[in-house]
């Protein structure tokens, strides 16, 4: 690092508390663009969610609140910085779960006043976006599939504050449905790995599932048909069989798989991309990245994934939006805790989602 060595570098940690992973980095900046990560800290609550099949807003927010102060005090050791050394405090703002949302941004903002640092709210949208960039170089513009348990959207990300959405679910975020399917099967939390493992000894021709939106222009999503389907499938061969539950979740892999490779191959064909991007925790299956890999190969892009650690939430992505923001002298003047928090302020309500553009 050459901060302190007359080099215009700038360092920030960044606090993310936005849903149920308690996590804090720090992260430098150098003068021509590139970064460093100095620490990266991040506490998941999996367990203390897991006897419920899906997060509890009111447990991960106690969570939060038990967890910061140290997750914060580990990251600024291991990084071997001090809160007077740092050039900024970059906090997850939203969108999220409200009260996890303002743990983060009553601590970042105190440990802001007390250190005479700037504060700086950040989108968490924003801070996936923004990752390829840091992780794997990419160059704008590049298209973001991004797919979590909280999201599901095709972002075209241009630059630096620059981004469209392109698609967006209409309902259930994908991880929610993987959780949801992998409940119903009586499969463990998260869903999504569960799914997977299962899937690998199924049949996906058995039961005949739909493919929502599929051979529909555009760019959206929809997963709540799909899941009623399964359900109804489920209920009419039960009692399941190990190899039912697998042909189920063999099914339901195969035809989120297609329908996610067709929507990217919509958007893909929509813009002049120096790659298709895939982040959240759903791009760690492999059937849907096989999908995308070919989809890509189809549009004549690259494919990339970022790290595992880089994909799920984590405080790093929010740290390098923090410090996008103060290279580009863009600093949020009011950090207020924001459930709903579109990324792209032009885009359109999402007519039918009874969200109007709010989970987006
Ligand atoms: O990005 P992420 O770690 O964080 C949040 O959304 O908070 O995403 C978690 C989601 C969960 O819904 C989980 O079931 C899903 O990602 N997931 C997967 C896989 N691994 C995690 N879904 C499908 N296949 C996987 N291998
Ligand atoms: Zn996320």
């Amino acid at each position: 690092m050459e901060r302190g060595e007359g080099c215009a570098s700038l360092t920030v940690l960044g606090i993310e508390t936005s849903c149920d992973e308690t996590a804090a980095a720090v992260v430098s900046r150098h003068a021509d663009g590139s970064g460093a990560i100095l620490s990266s800290v991040v506490l998941s609550q999996v367990a203390a969610h897991q006897a419920f099949g899906g997060v509890v807003p009111e447990i991960a927010a106690r969570a939060h609140v038990e967890a910061l102060d140290e997750v914060v005090a580990a990251s600024l050791r291991q990084a071997e910085v001090s809160l007077a050394e740092l050039d900024g405090i970059a906090v997850t703002a939203g969108p999220g779960l409200i009260g996890c949302l303002l743990v983060g941004v009553t601590t970042a903002r105190a440990l802001a006043a007390a250190s005479g640092v700037p504060l700086l709210g950040v989108n968490h949208l924003e801070g996936h976006a923004l990752t390829p960039a840091l992780a794997e170089g990419a160059a704008f513009p590049y298209l973001l599939l991004l797919v979590s348990g909280g999201h599901t959207q095709l972002i075209g990300v241009d630059g630096f504050s620059r981004y469209r959405r392109l698609g967006s679910t209409i309902d259930d975020a994908l991880g929610e449905a993987f959780d949801k399917t992998a409940k119903l099967l009586g499969l463990g939390y998260p869903g999504g790995p569960e799914v997977e493992k299962a899937a690998a000894g199924g049949d996906a021709g058995r039961f005949d599932l739909p493919r929502p939106l599929l051979g529909t222009p555009g760019c959206d999503f929809s997963f709540s048909g799909l899941k009623t389907a399964l359900r109804l499938k489920a209920e009419a061969a039960a009692p399941l069989s190990e190899q039912d539950v697998a042909d189920l979740c063999a099914g339901f892999q195969a035809a989120v798989a297609e329908v996610v490779a067709e929507r990217t191959a919509h958007a893909l064909a929509e813009g002049e991309w120096t790659a298709l991007v895939a982040a959240g925790g759903v791009a760690a299956n492999k059937a849907i990245r096989r999908a995308l890999q070919e989809t890509a190969e189809r549009a004549g892009v690259p494919f990339l994934v970022p790290p595992p650690e880089l994909c799920t939430d984590n405080a790093v992505m929010i740290a390098w939006a923090g410090l996008m923001q103060l290279a580009e002298g863009a600093i949020t003047e009011e950090v207020v805790a924001r459930p709903r928090w579109p990324l792209d302020r032009d885009a359109e309500p999402l007519l039918g989602s009874g969200r109007l553009g709010a989970r987006v």
